[in-house]
């Protein structure tokens, strides 16, 4: 599906991954793995035929594009979850992602992880926190991949659904009070988008900034209302000073208000274009990434749900904006450097990134 070679500069560029749902990084191999050790069905006989499953082209949204008989994404990647049940699973699950970002240069992350996805399968918190907990602490020394997390609310579930689960995952915080365990610094969104904008949950955006954390907002592609959610997440939430950064906002491009608002409040998009490459054709995808580029706003290239997309990590999504939209090596530098920037790591993490990169690119010229 890739069907691109990773360039050895691309391979080389120290990376900051800021738009990766950890479960979308569950491989095959361990989902057979959990599988097997929790006891949970699958529907498959054979290893093989798990594998097969992966194969077919998910139905984007059944709400948005009808009933083709193929899984929607959302389905298939739920269906992954069930053999998560324990904080070791959890922890292995994490600590896979980080050893695979060690072999792709990524230097920092900030994965994005819910609670209710399990809680609601009986699954407790205290599981799923503690072993990204444990990763976030192990990864950084074993793989030196340093990460801060992304609580997100499963927007398809009720505000009171996400608060009370937000409340449990509080003390696993950065909080502005310093009593938190640190394993989050921030909140987003996941899940279904359909007739689910974000201001039905401004009320937890503001509790969240009010704990001192940061706020992203999902803006999923070619949605119903995708571009209403874009605007929202500019001008509206978290009492009219919009979102830190938005993930995906494609549709920024479709209503003229849009780009300058990003531009003027420093918005940043963290793209993932393969995620997009999918159902669009590249004479008219790479189009658009590259008059984001040209209008100047400001992005990263991530993966989103890599094992369920093909096995397309960071560095085959960077290959694909290289390859596609015409990009010099300056050029995918300076996408780095916009990942650091538009990252919430600490100034000593950035720093280091930054002073790698520039010695990557130094021995380029
Ligand atoms: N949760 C995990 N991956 C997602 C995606 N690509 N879109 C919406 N919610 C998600
Ligand atoms: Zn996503």
């Amino acid at each position: 599906m890739n069907g691109l070679e990773i360039d050895p500069f691309i391979a080389a560029l120290p990376k900051v991954e800021l738009h990766v749902h950890i479960e979308g990084t569950l491989t095959p191999a361990l989902r057979w793995k959990l599988a097997h050790r929790n006891n949970i069905p699958l529907p498959y006989k054979t290893y093989e035929e798990l594998l097969d499953s992966y194969k077919v082209t998910y139905n984007h949204r059944r709400e948005v594009n009808g009933d083709n008989g193929a899984p929607t994404f959302l389905e298939a990647y739920f269906a992954g979850c069930q053999v998560l049940c324990t904080e070791e699973d959890f922890y292995e699950l994490a600590m896979e992602y980080l050893e695979k970002a060690q072999s792709m240069n990524v230097r920092y992350t900030e994965p994005f992880f819910d609670t209710q996805a399990h809680t609601r399968r009986g699954i407790p918190a205290e599981a799923v926190l503690n072993g990204y907990l444990r990763a976030q602490r192990d990864g950084a020394v074993k793989y030196r991949v340093r990460s801060n997390w992304i609580f997100c609310f499963l927007r398809d579930e009720s505000l009171e659904d996400g608060l009370e689960a937000y409340r449990a995952a509080l003390p696993w915080a950065r909080t502005s009070d310093g009593q938190g365990k640190g394993l989050f610094h921030a909140v987003g969104l996941a899940s279904n988008e359909y007739n689910r904008p974000p201001m039905l949950f401004e009320e937890a955006f503001l509790l969240a900034k009010k704990d001192g954390l940061h706020v992203t907002m999902h803006c999923d592609v070619d949605q119903k209302d995708a571009v209403d959610h874009v605007h929202e997440s500019i001008f509206q939430v978290c009492a009219g000073k919009g979102a830190q950064r938005i993930d995906h906002g494609l549709n920024a491009l479709d209503r003229e208000d849009l780009i300058p608002g990003l531009k003027s409040r420093g918005i940043g998009l963290t793209l993932c274009p393969h995620a997009y490459h999918r159902r669009q054709a590249t004479e008219t995808l790479f189009p658009k990434i590259r008059k984001l580029w040209d209008e100047g706003v400001k992005f990263c290239i991530n993966s989103d749900d890599p094992t369920y997309m093909h096995n397309v990590w960071i560095d085959g999504n960077m290959m694909k904006a290289y390859h596609f939209c015409g990009f010099s090596k300056a050029d995918m530098a300076t996408i780095v450097k916009n990942a650091v920037e538009m990252s919430w790591a600490d100034e000593e993490t950035k720093g280091e990134i930054l002073a790698e990169l520039k010695g990557l690119v130094e021995a380029e010229k």
